[in-house]
């Protein structure tokens, strides 16, 4: 690399996990404790330039125009270290990072905020690096950013190896016209971060159960998506999301995300699928509740959710395609 300036910009969306991620069997590598599907949400962004500037004495962070904490910028720096190691370089960056969508609330934001910073970083860098060695690198920095890499549906392998565990597609975002609505209840930043939150998913009782009924439920929710069976994929996916709320909220300490209004969300669309409408919810890591139908019932469901007290506003989502560079 020549001592001039070198920049890239990247772009990339979060994701909704179908099947969760939750709890690591090596926290340092974030390699997860099992293997987890998801999908892409399209119109949701975060964009993030980095700047590799020999006239930089540390690394800097902006998000959203505003100057990141102490936290944040430790973080991105430790993952810009990987970066730099890789590419034989030592020199500190400018980072500044825009997402259109809340952070820390459970939309999976620090998904989309690794993978396009691992992608800008590494463009800037002037690393090329192929898909699977992207995702590995994002997942460094955030587990569930390893699933932002590759487009539409996917699947992130669970492996002892570092080499071993990146994402992969396993169908375009074309494949299914999905919509999720994610129904807004608090914008706030969660108190407990899934960092912390993975940690403690091994002091709950339920979380080897969970464990042992994960590969099926993923080969079973991969079939439902390939066959595009609605129904079945609604069961599994509310199982799945029930079985990761239990294991947080019977861990030690417990997590408990969820709020009155997440609450009368999973109600009203419980009551909507008994009578006809093709609909199912999941929560991450926060109380904001992803309400996913198919396209052709999207317009009912958003006018819906939007009456319920308690729903802030509702975000809408198409399936998304892979991390990107611009220009
Ligand atoms: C509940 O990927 O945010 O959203 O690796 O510590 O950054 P870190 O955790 P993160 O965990 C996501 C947890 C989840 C479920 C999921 O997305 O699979």
């Amino acid at each position: 690399m020549t001592a001039t300036a070198r920049f890239a910009t990247a772009v990339a969306h979060p994701n909704i996990a179908f099947i969760k991620y939750w709890g690591n069997r090596d926290d340092e590598l974030r390699l997860p404790a099992s293997s987890s599907l998801s999908m892409n949400l399209g119109s949701l962004y975060t964009r993030t330039t980095v700047q590799f500037d020999p006239s930089r004495q540390e690394d800097d962070l902006l998000l959203n125009g505003e100057p990141a904490s102490p936290d944040q910028k430790h973080r991105v720096s430790e993952f810009l270290d990987l970066v730099r190691t890789m590419a034989a370089i030592q020199l500190k960056a400018s980072v500044s990072s825009e997402s259109n969508f809340p952070s820390g609330a459970g939309i999976a934001s620090s998904s989309s905020a690794f993978a396009a910073l691992a992608l800008a970083a590494c463009a800037a860098a002037g690393l090329q690096l192929e898909e699977p060695s992207l995702s590995r690198l994002a997942r460094r920095g955030s587990g569930s950013a390893a699933r932002s890499v590759p487009s539409g549906f996917v699947v992130w392998q669970a492996a002892d190896l570092d080499d071993e565990s990146f994402a992969v597609s396993i169908a375009p975002p074309e494949h299914w016209s999905l919509v999720d609505c994610i129904a807004i209840v608090n914008e706030g930043h969660k108190a407990v971060g899934s960092t912390e939150g993975h940690k403690l998913a091994a002091t709950s009782p339920l979380q080897a159960a969970r464990l042992a009924g994960a590969p099926q439920r993923l080969d079973f929710c991969q079939k439902a998506i390939m066959d595009r069976n609605f129904s079945s994929f609604a069961d599994l996916v509310e199982l799945d999301c029930h079985l990761m709320h239990a294991v947080m909220m019977t861990s030690r300490p417990p997590l408990q995300y969820w709020l009155p209004a997440s609450l009368a969300i999973m109600d009203a669309v419980r009551t909507w699928r008994k009578a006809g409408l093709s609909v199912c919810y999941t929560l991450d890591a926060g109380p904001n509740v992803h309400v996913l139908c198919p396209a052709s019932d999207a317009e009912t469901l958003l006018a819906r959710l939007q009456e319920i007290p308690g729903v802030i506003r509702v975000l809408r989502a198409n399936p998304g395609g892979r991390a990107r560079l611009l220009d």
